[in-house]
């Protein structure tokens, strides 16, 4: 039994202590979403005054971002591979960048050094009798990067989850600082009609045995509260969220059926409440891995009958999906979904859906089923991969249509305000009329 407190005695410091080791010029990368090692960004920010050119690397942003509020360019530059709500405007800005990165290839560009790692900042569980700390909710690239870090400076918070499949000895730690503070939250999305009607839609994809990959929002919520009478769903996700637990308690999931770690909820971060976190604490049945693990494509593809549900925000009448951009501007970033869209293509029986509402905006209504991908929008799952689109309006099935019979397939599920026009372009693109 290690006693960490007295083996790592000289390396328990205050929070001040610890970020005083950062120096101008360095690259840092923080612990992914809600795992973000609150005390230390924020006790960062604190002495931004001291530091130059120093930049920050994450994925979603779920804490509020204090190093990229106007000024704090000088002091810092966030570097974005996926962009968040707290990080957005700094990107639009100017004052921060977005670097495009496949989920599953992150590790490679910290282990490699295309993208050098100065500084990690982790937010760890407490030590087991080994000395083995967990990266709890966020593995995916942080534990990674903390490989390839040279300086290691983790928050010890007994908040944090102990979950099996990661780790890091505590001895492998530079610098520690204990304070144990809630986690980072995100709450259930609200569900509402639409939603409803895309999970139906969803819902009626999947059979039982299946494995599920979900994304964000409301839309895998809604999904998933179509699900309670299926039996022996499985789960191997990039993340996944408090509906899970649900239908986990229900004995819905049983990863009975999983073709490779059968048995297990596979994940690499996780985004909920506290029920989620104790739900996941020393819980045999999760395995947190990292994301060259989960979202390996060839990983993805060993799995049968897995179906990968994503979202988008533009879908153009070939297939073509832009997830990730409003115009030119940078929403949100290619995440999972490329991975997981070819994972489950590959896979025996597996199905790769894009569900979205189909329309969007406030004041205005503005289709999601477009003839052409708005001018300096990024494809983000290209026509070749792209397998079926839902909307509340039904699916349309679209791997193996010719370019024609897809466009009737997803003007069938446009909104009805938006079908004309789009039959007009139809018409004059394929010659023909359209026969709805
Ligand atoms: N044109 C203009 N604006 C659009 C739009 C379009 N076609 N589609 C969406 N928007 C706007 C919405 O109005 C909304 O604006 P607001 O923030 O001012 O309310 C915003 O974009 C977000 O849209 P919403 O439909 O609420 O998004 P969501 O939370 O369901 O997320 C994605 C949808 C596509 C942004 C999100 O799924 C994503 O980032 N996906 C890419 C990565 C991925 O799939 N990873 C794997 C899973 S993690």
């Amino acid at each position: 039994m290690l006693n960490w407190r007295t083996e790592c005695a000289n390396k328990i410091v205050s929070v001040e202590e610890a970020i005083s080791h950062v120096k101008s010029g360095d690259k840092i990368v923080f612990a992914h979403a809600c795992g973000e090692a609150q005390c230390l960004t924020n006790e960062l920010v604190r002495q931004a005054d001291r530091l130059e050119n120093v930049e920050i690397m994450h994925m979603v942003a779920m804490g509020q971002s204090p190093y990229c509020q106007p000024g704090m360019e000088k002091h810092f530059r966030h570097n974005a591979l996926f962009v968040g709500g707290s990080t957005r405007k700094a990107v639009e800005e100017g004052r921060a960048d977005y670097t495009p990165c496949f989920f599953h290839e992150a590790p490679k560009l910290f282990k490699e050094g295309l993208l050098k790692v100065d500084v990690v900042f982790l937010q760890l569980s407490e030590p087991d009798e080994n000395g083995n700390c967990s990266f709890g909710i966020s593995v995916d690239y942080t534990q990674p990067a903390a490989e390839a870090a040279t300086l290691k400076i983790a928050q010890i918070n007994k908040n944090m989850p102990y979950t099996y499949g990661n780790g890091i000895n505590i001895k492998d730690i530079d610098y520690i600082v204990e304070k144990d503070e809630p986690l980072i939250e995100l709450q259930p999305p609200h569900i509402g009609d639409v939603e409803k009607q895309i999970g139906g839609y969803v819902a009626s994809l999947i059979h039982d045995g299946d494995t599920l990959q979900l994304g964000i929002g409301a839309i895998p919520d809604a999904v998933l509260s179509f699900l309670g009478e299926k039996k022996d769903l499985g789960i191997h996700s990039e993340m996944f969220s408090d509906g899970v637990v649900d239908l986990a308690n229900k004995g819905v999931i049983t990863n009975k059926k999983k073709t490779i770690d059968q048995g297990k909820f596979v994940s690499c971060f996780l985004m909920g409440t506290k029920k989620l976190y104790d739900f996941v604490n020393n819980n045999p049945d999760v395995l947190m891995k990292p994301v060259d693990y989960t979202n390996d494509p060839f990983v993805v593809a060993q799995i049968d009958n897995i179906i990968s549900i994503n979202s988008a925000m533009q879908v153009d009448l070939m297939g073509q999906v832009n997830a990730e951009m409003i115009g030119s501007r940078q929403f949100s970033g290619v995440g999972g979904q490329v991975d997981f869209v070819r994972g489950a293509s590959r896979a025996k029986g597996g199905k790769a859906i894009i569900a979205m509402p189909s329309t969007t905006g406030k004041t205005k209504k503005i289709s999601k089923i477009v003839a052409l991908l708005d001018e300096g929008a990024a494809v983000t799952t290209s026509r070749n991969d792209v397998d079926y689109v839902v909307t509340e309006y039904g699916i349309a099935a679209l791997k193996g249509k010719t370019l024609r019979q897809r466009a009737e397939a997803l003007i069938k599920i446009a909104h009805p305000d938006f079908r004309a026009e789009l039959i007009e372009e139809f018409e004059k693109r394929f010659h023909c009329k359209f026969e709805g």
